[in-house]
């Protein structure tokens, strides 16, 4: 049992990380159009765990009792000017989703809600990592500045990253 306020904040970040799935599908896509299929790639693996997100927010909400209630996911950005554009975008997207799990987790403190403060605990340190892994590429691409084959060996490194699906089974 949650509470009414619980479930739909829990929803809506359902509905947050769908979006960020969204908007790295989108930005793969780009990238894949620039010929950069490294950065492509990274997009994608992205893509792939944002949709993890989403199933762990989908699978909590269900193992509380409740429903999750799908809503209509926004349309991302289609166009972006480059490489560097994409990952300051990616930070910055990043930097919202970590407030809203504070905020989440603000919530839970307020309700003595626990299980879903414990829940969330797993996103704190996601967003960490996330974060770092962002401005990571960030410092590397201005670095890179318009040296066209350090780009090209920034995106065979992108091109390495590989999707971990979470255990069979188990909670993603
Ligand atoms: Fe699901 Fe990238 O935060």
């Amino acid at each position: 049992m949650i509470s009414n306020t619980m479930q739909q904040a829990l929803n809506r970040q359902l509905n947050n990380e769908l979006y960020s799935a969204y908007l790295y599908l989108s930005m793969s896509s780009y990238a894949g159009s620039l010929g950069l299929k490294g950065f492509a790639n990274w997009f994608m693996v992205q893509y792939q765990e944002e949709t993890v997100h989403a199933m762990k927010f989908y699978n909590y909400i269900n193992s509380r009792g409740e429903h999750v209630e799908l809503a209509p996911i926004a349309g991302p950005p289609t166009e972006f000017s480059t490489a560097l554009d994409m990952f300051e975008q990616t930070l910055k997207h990043e930097q919202f989703i970590t407030s809203s799990i504070n905020d989440l987790i603000d919530l839970a403190l307020r309700e003595k809600d626990h299980a879903s403060h414990i829940f969330l605990q797993w996103f704190v340190t996601e967003q960490v990592e996330e974060e770092e892994n962002d401005r990571d590429i960030i410092g590397k691409l201005k670095l890179i500045g318009d040296n066209g084959q350090g780009l090209l060996m920034l995106d065979a490194e992108l091109g390495a990253r590989v999707f971990t699906p979470p255990p069979a089974g188990g909670t993603p």
